[in-house]
């Protein structure tokens, strides 16, 4: 009977090793450990050995239901394996190329911003921020522009309750960069988002702009005209000449609208072609931004006495001067994250 089971063992390993499926081990499995299977009908014979032979017999019983399992489970194992692999071999194309990696660019809204910035910042300002979500009392009363009063009409709000709202412009930070910095010189530059009930095709509802704030001893219109001088020459192109235009804003007086010469024809209005010039309409200028001498009133609800001290103030939209140095018509195309449009930028 040990020769048998020796016979046995021997054929196990044999067949085994030639399957080549899950079913295959499970069919072998049945064949030699199962009820009628090979290695129990061989058993059944041991009730006929004498007691001397059964133990030999029964160990070596032992040793093959051992052995049996042990193929069971390391071929079920081998045949996992090659299944995996063999998948593995479908899907993966070594020799196709690489994809490759796309490298992101600086938003045009986001290169103009640091631009514009680093310009105020090497004349002096430094950065100031205020909260987005801001208080009619900084967005709009302490700028001179009480409720009720017709100024309000200037810029249509989105209010979150009576008292507070989406701040329309970043001059509210004027007042909180006063109240918070307390005695002069203040020279902050700040940038934001803003909100406006506003949209078409140069106005978005949500937009940034920059405002410049100056106060100090004897801060004069001269200074503010200077610096705007500087400003324009550095942002767009050197020879570039600024105009003011007497205009309104409450919390500026005087205010002024600045105009700089147009970039396109150099302030002629025509191009070389003999062209109108598109940019500036034939004018030769271009509105860019408002101005004015901080009003005493700001001062005021500032914590500041206008008779000490007397300041400058601007405010520039950040949108409004990358669609005139991109030549962007549509405000739309700064927001839909199109990549075709954003990978023209560097
Ligand atoms: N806050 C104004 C606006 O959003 C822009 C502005 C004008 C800001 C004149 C100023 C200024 O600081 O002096 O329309």
């Amino acid at each position: 009977m040990v020769g048998e089971l020796n016979t046995l063992k021997t054929e196990a390993e044999q067949s085994f090793q030639d399957a080549a499926t899950k079913d295959d081990v499970e069919k072998l499995r049945v064949g030699f450990l199962g009820k009628k299977g090979k290695l129990t009908s061989v058993l059944r014979g041991m009730g006929k050995l004498s007691k001397e032979d059964r133990p030999k017999v029964g160990s070596k019983a032992n040793e093959v239901r051992d052995l049996l399992e042990e193929l069971v489970k390391s071929n079920l194992l081998r045949i996992k394996e090659k299944e995996r692999a063999a998948e593995f071999e479908d899907r993966i194309d070594v020799t196709l190329p690489g994809r490759r990696r796309g490298y992101g660019r600086t938003h045009p809204l986001t290169r103009t911003a640091d631009d514009i910035l680093s310009v105020l910042s090497s004349l002096g300002f430094t950065l100031a921020e205020g909260p987005e979500i801001e208080h009619d009392f900084y967005n709009f009363e302490a700028l001179n522009m009480p409720a009720d009063h017709p100024a309000r009409d200037m810029q249509d709000t989105f209010y979150i309750n009576d008292d507070v709202v989406l701040r329309t412009h970043t001059s509210p930070v004027q007042i909180r960069a006063m109240l918070s910095l307390k005695k002069a010189p203040v020279r902050v530059a700040c940038f934001g988002r803003v909100y406006r009930n506003d949209h078409d095709v140069t106005h978005s509802p949500m937009f940034h702009q920059i405002e410049g704030l100056y106060v100090d001893k004897q801060v004069t219109f001269g200074d503010l005209k200077g610096t705007l001088q500087v400003f324009a020459e550095r942002i767009f192109r050197p020879g570039t000449k600024v105009r003011l235009r007497p205009s309104f804003f409450p919390f500026t007086e005087p205010s002024a609208e600045v105009d700089i010469t147009c970039f396109m024809c150099a302030g002629e209005g025509t191009l070389k072609t003999g062209d109108t010039c598109r940019i500036c309409k034939g004018t030769g200028w271009i509105e860019i931004m408002g101005a004015g001498m901080v009003d005493p009133e700001v001062f005021k609800h500032s914590g500041f006495d206008p008779d000490e001290v007397s300041g400058f103030a601007f405010g520039i939209g950040v949108e409004r001067v990358a669609m005139l140095r991109y030549g962007i018509s549509d405000i739309r195309l700064f927001f839909e994250n199109d990549q075709r449009f954003l990978h023209q930028f560097f």
